[in-house]
Protein backbone atom coordinates (compact mmCIF):
# COMPACT_ATOMS: atom_id res chain seq x y z
CA UNK A 1 0.00 0.00 0.00
CA UNK A 2 1.74 3.35 -0.86
CA UNK A 3 1.31 6.03 2.03
CA UNK A 4 -0.59 8.73 1.81
CA UNK A 5 1.14 12.35 1.68
CA UNK A 6 0.39 13.94 5.22
CA UNK A 7 -1.20 17.67 4.61
CA UNK A 8 1.85 19.06 5.50
CA UNK A 9 3.97 17.74 2.70
CA UNK A 10 1.35 18.50 -0.13
CA UNK A 11 0.78 22.40 1.04
CA UNK A 12 1.34 24.80 -1.38
CA UNK A 13 3.84 27.83 -0.68
CA UNK A 14 0.36 29.71 -2.13
CA UNK A 15 -3.07 28.94 -2.23
CA UNK A 16 -4.33 31.08 -5.07
CA UNK A 17 -7.40 33.20 -5.00
CA UNK A 18 -9.23 32.48 -1.94
CA UNK A 19 -13.12 31.80 -2.79
CA UNK A 20 -15.46 33.40 -0.28
CA UNK A 21 -17.74 31.47 1.65
CA UNK A 22 -20.95 33.42 0.33
CA UNK A 23 -20.31 35.47 -2.86
CA UNK A 24 -20.92 39.36 -1.27
CA UNK A 25 -22.36 41.60 -4.13
CA UNK A 26 -20.36 42.63 -6.29
CA UNK A 27 -19.83 47.04 -6.40
CA UNK A 28 -21.00 48.57 -10.05
CA UNK A 29 -20.10 51.95 -11.18
CA UNK A 30 -24.05 52.20 -10.82
CA UNK A 31 -23.99 51.77 -6.96
CA UNK A 32 -21.05 54.26 -6.71
CA UNK A 33 -23.73 56.79 -8.44
CA UNK A 34 -26.32 55.65 -6.07
CA UNK A 35 -23.77 55.84 -3.11
CA UNK A 36 -23.26 59.66 -4.07
CA UNK A 37 -27.68 60.07 -4.30
CA UNK A 38 -27.25 58.89 -0.56
CA UNK A 39 -24.53 61.10 0.29
CA UNK A 40 -22.34 58.23 1.72
CA UNK A 41 -18.89 58.05 0.95
CA UNK A 42 -16.54 55.60 -0.68
CA UNK A 43 -12.89 54.25 -0.02
CA UNK A 44 -10.72 53.46 -3.14
CA UNK A 45 -7.10 52.61 -2.50
CA UNK A 46 -4.46 50.53 -4.84
CA UNK A 47 -3.91 46.97 -5.00
CA UNK A 48 -1.09 45.17 -7.41
CA UNK A 49 -1.37 41.75 -6.34
CA UNK A 50 -3.22 39.04 -4.55
CA UNK A 51 -3.15 38.92 -1.42
CA UNK A 52 -3.31 43.10 -0.66
CA UNK A 53 -6.87 42.64 -3.09
CA UNK A 54 -7.91 40.02 -0.51
CA UNK A 55 -7.26 42.11 2.62
CA UNK A 56 -8.65 45.34 1.22
CA UNK A 57 -12.10 43.45 -0.43
CA UNK A 58 -11.97 41.54 3.21
CA UNK A 59 -11.83 45.39 4.83
CA UNK A 60 -14.99 46.32 2.63
CA UNK A 61 -12.90 49.04 0.69
CA UNK A 62 -15.25 49.20 -2.48
CA UNK A 63 -12.57 50.21 -5.79
CA UNK A 64 -9.85 48.71 -6.25
CA UNK A 65 -7.37 50.51 -8.42
CA UNK A 66 -4.66 48.93 -10.19
CA UNK A 67 -2.66 52.06 -10.92
CA UNK A 68 -0.04 52.82 -13.13
CA UNK A 69 1.90 53.82 -9.95
CA UNK A 70 2.89 50.03 -9.88
CA UNK A 71 5.90 51.66 -11.65
CA UNK A 72 7.17 53.30 -8.98
CA UNK A 73 5.67 51.18 -6.39
CA UNK A 74 6.41 47.81 -7.71
CA UNK A 75 8.82 47.53 -10.54
CA UNK A 76 11.60 50.02 -9.05
CA UNK A 77 10.86 52.82 -11.59
CA UNK A 78 11.46 56.73 -10.50
CA UNK A 79 7.91 57.48 -12.18
CA UNK A 80 4.72 56.44 -13.43
CA UNK A 81 5.94 57.25 -16.84
CA UNK A 82 7.85 54.04 -18.10
CA UNK A 83 5.46 51.27 -16.98
CA UNK A 84 3.92 49.66 -20.00
CA UNK A 85 0.51 48.00 -20.67
CA UNK A 86 2.24 44.73 -21.20
CA UNK A 87 3.77 45.24 -17.38
CA UNK A 88 0.55 46.23 -16.02
CA UNK A 89 -1.85 43.30 -17.34
CA UNK A 90 -0.93 40.40 -14.83
CA UNK A 91 -0.79 42.74 -11.89
CA UNK A 92 -4.32 43.79 -12.91
CA UNK A 93 -5.54 39.82 -13.55
CA UNK A 94 -4.04 38.77 -10.14
CA UNK A 95 -6.17 41.47 -8.61
CA UNK A 96 -8.94 40.77 -10.08
CA UNK A 97 -9.08 37.23 -9.85
CA UNK A 98 -8.52 37.92 -5.97
CA UNK A 99 -11.06 40.68 -5.04
CA UNK A 100 -14.53 38.99 -4.87
CA UNK A 101 -16.59 42.45 -3.82
CA UNK A 102 -14.32 45.41 -5.15
CA UNK A 103 -14.98 47.32 -8.44
CA UNK A 104 -11.66 46.47 -10.27
CA UNK A 105 -9.69 49.12 -12.20
CA UNK A 106 -7.31 49.16 -14.95
CA UNK A 107 -4.69 52.47 -15.14
CA UNK A 108 -4.30 52.55 -18.61
CA UNK A 109 -0.09 53.61 -18.47
CA UNK A 110 1.43 56.93 -20.68
CA UNK A 111 1.59 56.44 -24.33
CA UNK A 112 -1.48 53.68 -24.71
CA UNK A 113 -4.52 55.59 -25.23
CA UNK A 114 -3.48 59.51 -25.59
CA UNK A 115 -2.68 58.95 -29.65
CA UNK A 116 -6.57 57.99 -31.00
CA UNK A 117 -9.84 57.17 -29.67
CA UNK A 118 -9.05 53.63 -31.37
CA UNK A 119 -5.51 52.93 -29.43
CA UNK A 120 -7.43 53.91 -26.45
CA UNK A 121 -10.28 51.21 -27.05
CA UNK A 122 -8.06 48.47 -28.31
CA UNK A 123 -5.71 49.33 -24.98
CA UNK A 124 -8.96 49.30 -22.74
CA UNK A 125 -10.43 46.03 -24.21
CA UNK A 126 -7.06 44.39 -23.37
CA UNK A 127 -7.52 45.56 -19.95
CA UNK A 128 -11.25 44.33 -19.91
CA UNK A 129 -10.16 40.90 -22.09
CA UNK A 130 -6.93 39.92 -20.83
CA UNK A 131 -6.25 41.72 -17.28
CA UNK A 132 -9.91 41.25 -16.10
CA UNK A 133 -10.59 44.61 -15.23
CA UNK A 134 -13.86 45.98 -15.01
CA UNK A 135 -13.37 49.59 -15.88
CA UNK A 136 -10.20 51.79 -16.90
CA UNK A 137 -8.90 54.97 -15.72
CA UNK A 138 -7.24 57.57 -17.90
CA UNK A 139 -5.84 60.79 -17.31
CA UNK A 140 -7.04 64.01 -18.74
CA UNK A 141 -10.13 66.51 -18.91
CA UNK A 142 -11.73 68.39 -22.09
CA UNK A 143 -9.02 67.01 -24.36
CA UNK A 144 -9.71 63.51 -23.74
CA UNK A 145 -13.28 63.88 -24.27
CA UNK A 146 -12.99 62.06 -27.86
CA UNK A 147 -11.39 58.76 -25.98
CA UNK A 148 -13.99 58.58 -23.21
CA UNK A 149 -16.83 58.70 -25.65
CA UNK A 150 -15.40 55.83 -27.74
CA UNK A 151 -14.85 54.11 -24.80
CA UNK A 152 -18.13 53.93 -23.24
CA UNK A 153 -20.38 53.87 -26.82
CA UNK A 154 -17.36 50.31 -26.89
CA UNK A 155 -18.67 49.01 -23.58
CA UNK A 156 -15.99 50.00 -21.38
CA UNK A 157 -17.05 52.38 -18.30
CA UNK A 158 -14.56 55.18 -17.61
CA UNK A 159 -13.23 56.55 -14.49
CA UNK A 160 -11.25 60.26 -15.64
CA UNK A 161 -8.65 61.72 -13.67
CA UNK A 162 -8.36 65.29 -13.45
CA UNK A 163 -6.34 67.75 -11.85
CA UNK A 164 -2.62 67.11 -10.95
CA UNK A 165 -2.15 63.98 -13.79
CA UNK A 166 1.75 62.40 -13.10
CA UNK A 167 1.44 61.17 -16.83
CA UNK A 168 2.06 64.91 -17.32
CA UNK A 169 4.12 65.49 -14.65
CA UNK A 170 6.93 66.91 -17.82
CA UNK A 171 4.04 69.62 -18.99
CA UNK A 172 2.89 70.50 -16.04
CA UNK A 173 6.18 71.52 -14.31
CA UNK A 174 6.38 69.15 -11.91
CA UNK A 175 4.23 67.84 -8.68
CA UNK A 176 1.97 71.22 -8.55
CA UNK A 177 -1.58 71.64 -7.16
CA UNK A 178 -3.45 72.66 -9.83
CA UNK A 179 -6.54 74.76 -10.15
CA UNK A 180 -5.58 77.60 -7.85
CA UNK A 181 -6.97 81.07 -8.73
CA UNK A 182 -7.85 81.24 -11.93
CA UNK A 183 -7.28 77.91 -12.93
CA UNK A 184 -10.15 76.63 -10.98
CA UNK A 185 -12.87 77.29 -13.93
CA UNK A 186 -10.75 74.67 -15.79
CA UNK A 187 -10.95 71.83 -13.28
CA UNK A 188 -14.91 72.44 -13.03
CA UNK A 189 -14.72 72.29 -17.07
CA UNK A 190 -12.75 69.79 -17.42
CA UNK A 191 -14.94 67.61 -14.80
CA UNK A 192 -18.11 68.77 -16.90
CA UNK A 193 -16.21 67.67 -20.26
CA UNK A 194 -15.40 64.11 -19.26
CA UNK A 195 -19.23 63.86 -17.18
CA UNK A 196 -20.81 64.20 -20.54
CA UNK A 197 -18.31 62.56 -22.70
CA UNK A 198 -19.69 59.24 -20.43
CA UNK A 199 -17.16 58.63 -17.81
CA UNK A 200 -18.90 57.39 -14.71
CA UNK A 201 -16.98 58.70 -12.06
CA UNK A 202 -13.43 61.29 -11.80
CA UNK A 203 -10.14 61.57 -9.70
CA UNK A 204 -9.09 64.68 -9.28
CA UNK A 205 -5.23 64.79 -7.58
CA UNK A 206 -4.02 67.59 -5.87
CA UNK A 207 -7.08 70.52 -6.14
CA UNK A 208 -7.78 72.73 -3.69
CA UNK A 209 -10.12 71.22 -1.29
CA UNK A 210 -13.23 74.04 -2.02
CA UNK A 211 -12.80 74.17 -5.53
CA UNK A 212 -13.26 69.86 -5.27
CA UNK A 213 -16.06 70.61 -3.44
CA UNK A 214 -17.63 72.80 -6.14
CA UNK A 215 -17.29 70.12 -8.85
CA UNK A 216 -18.79 67.95 -6.40
CA UNK A 217 -21.59 69.50 -5.97
CA UNK A 218 -21.96 70.43 -9.86
CA UNK A 219 -21.53 66.75 -10.66
CA UNK A 220 -23.77 64.27 -11.20
CA UNK A 221 -20.97 61.12 -11.14
CA UNK A 222 -18.96 60.71 -8.02
CA UNK A 223 -15.88 62.41 -7.28
CA UNK A 224 -12.70 60.49 -5.82
CA UNK A 225 -10.31 62.96 -4.32
CA UNK A 226 -6.13 62.00 -3.47
CA UNK A 227 -5.22 65.43 -2.38
CA UNK A 228 -8.33 67.32 -2.93
CA UNK A 229 -9.91 67.83 0.02
CA UNK A 230 -12.91 65.99 2.27
CA UNK A 231 -16.01 67.19 -0.37
CA UNK A 232 -15.03 64.44 -2.38
CA UNK A 233 -17.89 61.62 -2.29
CA UNK A 234 -15.19 59.14 -2.12
CA UNK A 235 -10.97 59.26 -1.67
CA UNK A 236 -8.19 57.16 -2.76
CA UNK A 237 -4.86 56.70 -1.50
CA UNK A 238 -1.69 54.48 -2.51
CA UNK A 239 -1.43 51.79 -0.41
CA UNK A 240 2.40 51.49 0.35
CA UNK A 241 2.00 55.12 1.74
CA UNK A 242 -1.28 55.01 3.31
CA UNK A 243 -0.02 51.74 5.18
CA UNK A 244 3.63 52.98 5.50
CA UNK A 245 5.25 50.27 3.31
CA UNK A 246 7.23 52.82 1.37
CA UNK A 247 9.22 55.23 4.11
CA UNK A 248 10.71 58.63 3.67
CA UNK A 249 9.19 62.18 2.32
CA UNK A 250 5.43 61.51 2.24
CA UNK A 251 3.26 64.57 0.18
CA UNK A 252 1.15 66.10 2.46
CA UNK A 253 -2.33 64.52 1.87
CA UNK A 254 -1.06 61.31 2.98
CA UNK A 255 -1.94 59.70 6.13
CA UNK A 256 0.09 56.94 7.59
CA UNK A 257 -2.74 54.49 8.97
CA UNK A 258 -0.37 51.65 9.39
CA UNK A 259 3.93 50.99 9.60
CA UNK A 260 3.80 47.77 7.34
CA UNK A 261 7.97 48.73 6.84
CA UNK A 262 8.52 48.37 10.35
CA UNK A 263 6.81 45.06 10.79
CA UNK A 264 8.33 43.44 8.00
CA UNK A 265 11.97 44.96 8.83
CA UNK A 266 11.68 43.53 12.25
CA UNK A 267 10.33 40.32 11.42
CA UNK A 268 13.16 39.83 8.83
CA UNK A 269 16.30 40.73 11.37
CA UNK A 270 14.66 38.25 13.63
CA UNK A 271 14.45 35.80 11.00
CA UNK A 272 18.12 36.51 9.53
CA UNK A 273 19.10 36.35 13.37
CA UNK A 274 17.42 32.90 13.74
CA UNK A 275 18.62 31.29 11.05
CA UNK A 276 22.04 32.47 11.72
CA UNK A 277 22.28 30.92 15.37
CA UNK A 278 20.78 27.73 14.12
CA UNK A 279 17.35 28.16 15.73
CA UNK A 280 15.06 28.21 12.61
CA UNK A 281 14.15 25.61 11.66
CA UNK A 282 13.15 23.82 15.14
CA UNK A 283 12.09 20.43 15.43
CA UNK A 284 8.34 21.49 14.90
CA UNK A 285 9.41 23.11 11.38
CA UNK A 286 11.28 19.38 10.74
CA UNK A 287 9.63 16.72 8.82
O1 LIG B 1 -1.91 55.19 -10.39
C1 LIG B 1 -2.41 55.60 -9.33
O2 LIG B 1 -2.12 55.12 -8.24
C2 LIG B 1 -3.36 56.70 -9.41
C3 LIG B 1 -3.89 57.25 -8.13
C4 LIG B 1 -2.92 58.19 -7.55
C5 LIG B 1 -5.23 57.85 -8.30
O3 LIG B 1 -3.68 57.15 -10.47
Amino acid sequence: MSAQPSPEETAPYGTGAAKPASPAKRVRTHHLREMKERGERFAMLTAYDQYTAQTFDEAGIEVLLVGDSASNNVLGNETSLPVTVDELLPLTRAVARSAHRALVVGDLPFGSYQGSPEQAYDTAVRFMKEGGAHCVKLEGGTEMAPQIERLTRGGVPVMAHIGFTPQSEHTLGGYRVQGRGESAQRILDDAKAVQAAGAFAVVMEMVPGDVAGEVTRELAIPTIGIGAGNQCDGQVLVWQDAFGLRTGRMARFVKQYADVHAVLLEGAREYAADVRAGTFPGPEHTF
